[in-house]
């Protein structure tokens, strides 16, 4: 386990054992030491959590605090504390009451009635990439042809985004995650995408749609319920947070379903399966490779340990999905596999607001793509990336 020199500490984040595995520091630390110091990028120590039963029961609990402005929160890269900024935070980073009043505006939007009403705009949106991947000639890049303009393409419909924007917002998008880029460089991706919302939300004013900005606008800010501040922040976060997971989901779920011939079969004989096939994907693969921060807002037990009032912790989502005590074969992926409550979303009051449209999408995306090209086969060329803070691929070359 790589160790920080000074201390002798665990540096996090550790690198997956392999391309589907998580790191095996996870098994390790869930038997000796559920509750582990580890330094972080900046030389900054938290604890980590590993064990399913501690990961869920910190989420749901109140003594712990999402607000990033706590001195002691534990960022895992100097791009993820950019972009959160100190100024106007994304209700993914605060605490209740200013947290559920935010979430509550945008609630019904990511309701799964309303969500099932995009299936025939996602059917297209799919379809679409379908045929630039068919058009980009074998052996093709799944990434950039399929799994990444997908999402993109999704959240910018949703919001009222205009999707010809969309090498803007990608790219900076990939500058506010992605630990490649310095912090003043992922602080300036702010500054622009904040800028550019706001624009767009005075246009939307002039000439409304049926997205959610225009109903932000004209609803909300309208009625003095939301600031323009908070509107831009809340905007931001729904356009980045959906992205880069969502894509990385799609790439990684063709990749894993190629790799588990068996698995796909049964899916094949029996395509009701989607559902399943899908949370499997979520659990399996726990692309939220950094965890989930919070801080201690009061000193609290867990099992042996005492986390001390103002010190950061990482619940690793990742670890607790792979937490045998809880998934039995935690390393087979078992599309029938039941129950399957995975933490891929995260747990209580900040869990997913996107997940019934990040599982819509997934359900269609992997779907239509096997149905209409069922020869679809790995070349063995693709990369991977943990260096964000979603673990995903970044190329993935495939044939037919
Ligand atoms: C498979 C894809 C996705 C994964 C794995 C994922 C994962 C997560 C996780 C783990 C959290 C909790 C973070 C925390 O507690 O600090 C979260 C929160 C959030 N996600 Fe997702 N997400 C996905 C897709 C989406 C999509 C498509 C959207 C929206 C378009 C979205 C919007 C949000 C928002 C707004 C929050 C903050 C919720 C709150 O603080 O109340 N996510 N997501």
């Amino acid at each position: 386990m790589p160790v920080d020199t000074q201390t002798q500490i665990p540096a996090f984040p550790f690198d997956r054992a392999d391309d589907l595995t998580p790191p095996r520091e996870y098994e390790l630390l869930r038997g000796n030491s559920p509750a582990a110091r580890i330094t972080l990028y900046n030389g900054a120590e938290a604890w980590l959590l590993t064990r399913y039963e501690d990961v869920k029961a910190t989420l749901s609990d109140h003594r712990f605090s999402a607000d990033a402005r706590n001195p002691g929160f534990p960022f895992v890269s100097a791009a993820l504390r950019a972009s959160v900024g100190q100024k106007h935070i994304p209700f993914l980073r605060l605490d209740p009451p200013e947290h559920d009043r935010l979430r509550r505006m945008l609630s019904r939007e990511f309701i799964v009635k309303r969500i099932d009403g995009l299936r025939p705009a996602i059917e297209s949106i799919v379809d679409r990439f379908i045929e630039q991947l068919l058009a980009a000639g074998e052996p093709a890049d799944l990434i950039a042809n399929f799994a990444l303009p997908i999402p993109s393409a999704v959240i910018a419909e949703l919001l009222g985004v205009p999707y010809g924007d969309h090498e803007y917002f990608q790219e900076r998008g990939r500058r506010m995650l992605s630990s490649e880029f310095t912090l003043e460089e992922s602080a300036r991706a702010v500054v622009e995408l904040r800028e550019y919302l706001g624009e767009l939300a005075d246009r939307k004013r002039e000439d409304p749609g049926d997205d959610v900005l225009s109903r932000l606008v004209l609803e909300r800010e309208s009625s003095g319920e939301l600031h323009r501040e908070d509107l831009k922040s809340s905007a931001l976060l729904l356009l980045i947070a959906g992205h880069e997971t969502t894509a990385n989901m799609i790439g990684l779920g063709v990749y894993t379903l190629l790799r588990h011939p068996d698995q796909h079969a049964l899916l094949r004989a029996d395509p009701e399966l989607i559902g399943k096939v899908v949370e499997e994907l979520l659990r399996f693969l726990s692309i939220v490779h950094t965890g989930v921060p919070r801080v201690a807002l009061e000193d609290v037990r867990i099992g042996d340990t005492l986390i001390r009032r103002g010190e950061g912790v990482i619940a690793s989502v990742t670890a607790a999905n792979w937490d045998g005590s809880t998934f039995a074969e935690p390393q087979r992926f078992d599309i029938r596999r039941e129950p399957n409550r995975h933490l891929a979303f995260g747990f209580g009051i900040h869990q997913c607001l996107g997940q019934p449209l990040a599982r819509k999408e997934l359900e269609i995306a992997l779907t239509r793509l096997f149905d209409r090209i069922p020869t679809l086969r790995l070349t063995g060329d693709q990369t991977f990336g943990p260096e964000k803070s979603v673990y995903g691929l970044h190329s993935l070359r495939v044939t037919w």
